[in-house]
């Protein structure tokens, strides 16, 4: 038996406006899909921006139903409609913000299990790291550099 130690480095700015401007751009467009959410049910709004290499910016937020697993989150609209329009296209990064209706959110939102494991399908797909920058209502923002360090031994194409 052997032990195999997992490490990941994360990088925390103390608020949304110590980012870089085109970053900090970014989390006002995701932000703003936060805020054009469809979220009767939770009262709980994620927006998500999407940079592509061509340097285009899909944004996409959680949508719910009366039928609740028939919902889906913001990162997979925004990711799927990137894939669906620009096919092929790297994927950069995804911005991530998430809001309550019911309190206020000052912890990080980070992306659910099962956006995680569609993130790095993209991520192997195109052989390049996909950053992740995530955050609240207020407060501190998470930058991952890729989804590898959200996401462990994740499934891959590969093994199908
Ligand atoms: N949600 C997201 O949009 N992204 C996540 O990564 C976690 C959860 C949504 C799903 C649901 O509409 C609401 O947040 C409450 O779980």
């Amino acid at each position: 038996m052997k032990k195999i130690q997992f490490s990941a480095s994360f990088e925390q700015y103390a608020d949304k406006d110590d980012l870089d401007t085109s970053d900090k751009k970014m989390m006002d467009l995701a932000i703003e899909a936060r805020d054009r959410s469809y979220s009767p049910y939770s009262q709980f709004s994620v927006g998500a921006a999407v940079l592509l290499e061509n340097g285009e910016i899909i944004t996409g937020n959680n949508q719910e139903n009366a039928a609740y697993p028939s919902g889906m989150c913001a990162e997979r609209v925004a990711i799927w409609t990137a894939s669906a329009l620009y096919p092929g296209v790297k994927v950069i990064k995804l911005v991530l913000s998430g809001k309550s209706k019911l309190r206020l959110v000052e912890t990080p939102v980070s992306p659910c299990g099962a956006c995680r494991q569609v993130l790095s399908e993209y991520e192997a797909k195109q052989n390049s790291d996909i950053e992740i920058y995530f955050t609240g209502e207020t407060g501190k923002v998470i930058k991952t550099s890729s989804v590898k360090d959200l996401l462990p031994f994740s499934f891959d194409g590969s093994l199908v």
